[in-house]
Order: structure tokens, then sequence, then C-alpha cells
């Protein structure tokens, strides 16, 4: 009988379901400090609870994207060992609660977020900014180019894509530091959905023709660079990427977590390689999922969990007794 469990390589796809239990329950944590404005208990809520249920997972796993170094996060630090030791050996990539604002301020969008890869398959970037550029899939590689005028890009990707111009949608964070780039994609002749925050989300939308945004472009998070590739490797498309300094204490980070070409630039698969499994669930109600809500005794909630080795995207809405109830 066929082993519908096991791959003869790669990742044991029975862990999709438990990824999914493990954005569940940060979602689920985080969904009690929605509206409460405090978002260092909104965050520290996801990630006890992400820890726990990471702690229950069947494999031997190593946190490469965390919440910090560990002398700065005592839990779901860089380095840390997580799972219960037996099954393969992984490097996970976690955003306990992406978009901790938007959770406290009862905003749209906010997620739980996690990835595993095979072992040594993820980048280990600092906690560092980033600047990206991302597309759906079904382009050519390098139609789009992150060291490019934002002008060109625009006008390339729609030519690619048989469109004029006005009709390409781009995604940026709503950020001062943006100014230059919403100009020249304005002068482009593109559209413009700014976000607040999330912008793993603004990378993935790219991929999904429904969203109607077809370029993620600017400056986030490098954490959230590496999650939303791995997202990318499931669903199709592409992002380049390169770290951004401010100072040598950012600097000095890197080079401990042995990065030694500071000017690099990333592509999808230098961010995110081999065998990929990346979910997220909605923590508020959001463009890419549902939030928690609150049902009687129960609390509904929506997650996607995909595969880079097979390209199958699942949604899974659950229904959780509350506890005590
Ligand atoms: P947090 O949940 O850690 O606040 O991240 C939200 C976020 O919007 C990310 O999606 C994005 O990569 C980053 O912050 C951008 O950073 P900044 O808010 O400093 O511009």
């Amino acid at each position: 009988m066929k082993d519908t469990h096991h791959d003869a390589t790669g990742l044991e796809r029975i862990l999709t379901l438990e990824l999914a239990r493990v954005t569940e329950a940060a979602a689920i944590a985080a969904y009690e400090q929605v509206g409460r404005g405090n978002e260092h208990d909104a965050d520290q809520a996801a990630v006890d609870a992400m820890r726990t249920a990471l702690n229950l997972c069947n494999f031997e796993g190593t946190v490469v994207i965390g919440e910090g170094e560990r002398d700065e996060a005592p839990m779901l630090f860089i380095g840390e060992k997580v799972g219960t030791g037996k099954g393969p050996k992984v490097d996970i990539a976690l955003d306990p609660l992406e978009g901790t604002t938007l959770t406290a301020k009862a905003m749209a969008n906010a997620l739980a977020v996690v990835a595993i890869a095979e072992g040594g398959s993820l980048l280990h970037a600092p906690d560092t900014y980033m600047d990206k550029i991302a597309i759906g899939g079904g382009y050519p590689e390098g139609i789009v180019d992150l060291d490019a005028d934002p002008r060109d890009n625009i006008k390339a990707l729609a030519k690619a894509k048989g469109v004029p111009v006005r009709e390409i949608t781009a995604c940026i964070l709503d950020r001062p530091r943006h100014a230059d780039l919403i100009a020249k994609v304005r002068e482009a002749g593109a559209s413009i959905r700014l976000i607040s925050d999330g912008d793993i989300a603004g990378v993935i939308h790219c991929s999904d023709p429904d969203t109607g945004i077809d370029i993620y472009l600017g400056q986030g998070g490098a954490p959230e660079g590496v999650l939303a590739a791995a997202a990318l490797r499931c669903v199709g498309g592409q992002i380049q990427t390169r770290l951004v300094f401010r100072n040598d204490d950012e600097r000095t980070r890197a080079h401990r977590i042995g990065i030694t070409d500071l000017n690099r630039k990333y592509k999808t698969m230098d961010l995110a390689s081999g065998d990929v499994m990346f979910a997220a669930t909605g923590v508020t109600d959001g463009s890419m999922l549902e939030g928690i809500h609150k049902v009687g005794n129960f609390m509904t909630s929506h997650t996607i969990v995909m595969r880079s080795k097979t390209r199958t995207v699942r949604w899974i809405k659950a229904r959780h007794v509350i506890k005590g109830s």
C-alpha cells in the first residue's frame, strides 16, 4: 500500500496540518488582545501560544527567523530548538504576530505566520530592513529588477502582462521613506495600494489575481522578506531583496549570523530553497484571510497552508471550543 504520510524526500506532508495548528494557536491567543492598545502583550500572547504549539510538532526544529537574538528574546529566539525532536530536521521562520499595531488598534490584516523548510534552506536574516520587489507567477525570471528604476519596472511589467501601465497596481507600505518611490510609481502611471502594515501579505497578494495587486515594492522587515519568499515558493512568483543596514550594530549582527556580502542581492531561492511549507491564520479580518471570530462557545479560525513541493494551497476553516465553556 502506498504510504501517504511520507514522501521519498523532503518534509513529511502530515506536517501541513501541524503547521495549521501552530498558527491557529498563535492567532487565537492574539485575538484576546485585539483593540486593547498594547502591542507588547499582543505579541507576547502570540509568541507563548506559538511556542507551545511548535513544541508538540514531530520535528527537530531550529528557529532561524524568530523574535530576535537570544539575549533580547526569551522565547522563539534565533537558534532556539523547538519540536519533539522526533522527525525531520527543519528550519523554522516565524512571525507569531505580523501586525502588532494592527492588532492593538483592531485594524484589518493582522496574521500569525510560520514557515518550515528542510534544514539549511532558509536564509538566516538579521532583524534589519530589506529592500523588496516582488511579482506573481507566470513571468520570465528577471522581468523586473530591484536595481532598476521603479518607472522602468512598472513599464516592463505592464508590457509583459500585455496591459496599459494604468492597469498595473503596486502595493507599497505607507511610510515617509517611500515618498520618492511612490512618486515614481505614480509618474509611471500605475495605481498604488498603500498599506499601513503587513508586507508578507502584500507580497503574497501579487500571486493572487483576485487582489488586483501586480507588484510589491519598497522596504520592510528582513524576517518578513524570508517568510514572503517561502510563501511565493508555494504559490508562484518572484522576489528580489537586499538587506538594508542603518548602523554598525546592524552590520555586526549580520556578520554574527554569517552574512559576509552585505550588498548581496537575494532572489527567491536564496531566501527559501528546498521543500518549504507555509501557514498563516488571520487574527483580524483581512484581504488574505478572515480573522478569529467568537461565535457562542466557539472561536472560528481561517488558515492558509501551502507547500512548495506540490504547490497545493489549502484554506482551513476551524471551530475551536473555548476552554471552560
Ligand atoms: P510588526 O508586526 O513586527 O510590527 O511588523 C509589521 C510590519 O508592517 C511588517 O509587515 C513590515 O515588514 C514592517 O512592519 C515594516 O517596518 P516599519 O513599521 O518599521 O516600517
